[in-house]
């Protein structure tokens, strides 16, 4: 049967692809970060998951005003990486398990979570940052080392959906990932965040101190996190914090008793605090 081994939390700031893209990595203004995923590739090579189901949200290049689906499950083939103005990254295209993928769409729906299904799609920062703070440079010609359900989520366009649905939404990822036969170790990603607004009078707003007590409650009280109100994430982490939600559903598909392996906290990248942290089902 197929299996949720691990998840994995993690900001998907562009500039982060850039640097690595640029091959800037090593200068001072980027090294502590760089550094803080050493380890995080480590034991990625060691888990080497067959498919990583990968929860992240469009930037207005797949969808834009006109049509906004809150969860769209990708079951094309193949995925490519989007232009977002600056020309295409240099990363591999994106393969999906797409048996996987049908059987998520079919087990969800019947489940009485409603998605969009989306047979043609382009992924943007949003899923490509994580799997190359993940993997590491890995160029456009190769293939990235696991195969990559993709999952968006609306948190640009009021209304989002609540964190309590994202949670339930993972229990419900959990079960549809359960009930496929094949043999495969699955990995959850839930991307964006940490505290950040990119605009207005509140741009460059950072709480650290919101920010851990986050990934704290992500490790011991997955529940409570699953209660945090839309006006908490706007009032205490910035208009972008809002994408926290996404992690809660790579939370609901864990264990309620996990392992926290690692954690990573760094500030600055752009306007952004980066977090990172990989929980271990223990079952
Ligand atoms: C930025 C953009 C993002 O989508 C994000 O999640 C974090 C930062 C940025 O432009 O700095
Ligand atoms: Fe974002």
């Amino acid at each position: 049967m197929a299996r949720v081994t691990a998840g994995v939390g993690c900001s998907h700031v562009p500039a982060i692809g850039a640097a690595m893209d640029t091959g800037i990595t090593h200068e001072p203004y980027w090294k502590p970060l760089f550094e803080g995923f050493k380890k995080s590739r480590e034991w990625m090579k060691e888990q080497k998951p067959d498919v990583i189901f990968l929860v992240y949200n469009d930037h207005c290049t797949a969808f834009d005003a006109s049509c906004i689906p809150t969860f769209a499950l990708g079951c094309a083939a193949e995925f490519k990486p989007a232009d977002e103005g600056w020309g295409p990254r240099p990363v591999p295209v994106v393969k999906n398990h797409q048996k996987l993928a049908s059987h998520i769409a079919q087990s969800l729906i019947l489940d009485e979570f409603d998605l969009t299904i989306m047979n043609e799609m382009e992924v943007d920062h949003g899923l490509t940052v994580p799997l190359s703070v993940m993997y590491g440079d890995v160029g456009p010609d190769e293939d990235w080392p696991a195969l990559v359900i993709p999952l968006c989520v609306n948190v640009v366009q009021y209304p989002p959906p609540t964190g309590n649905r994202c949670y339930n939404l993972g229990k419900a990822v959990r079960r549809a990932i359960n009930s496929f036969e094949e043999d495969l170790n699955v990995m959850i990603f839930g991307t964006g965040g940490m505290s950040h607004q990119l605009q207005y009078k509140r741009a460059g707003l950072i709480n650290k101190e919101w920010d851990t007590k986050f990934l704290d409650l992500m490790t011991e009280d997955p529940v409570g996190a699953s209660q945090i109100s839309h006006l908490e994430y706007l009032r205490e982490t910035g208009s972008e914090g809002i994408e926290m939600v996404m992690w809660l559903i790579m939370r609901g598909a864990l264990d309620e008793d996990v392992t926290e392996v690692y954690r990573h906290y760094h500030v600055p990248a752009s306007n952004t605090a980066v977090g990172h942290i990989i929980l271990e089902n223990k079952t």
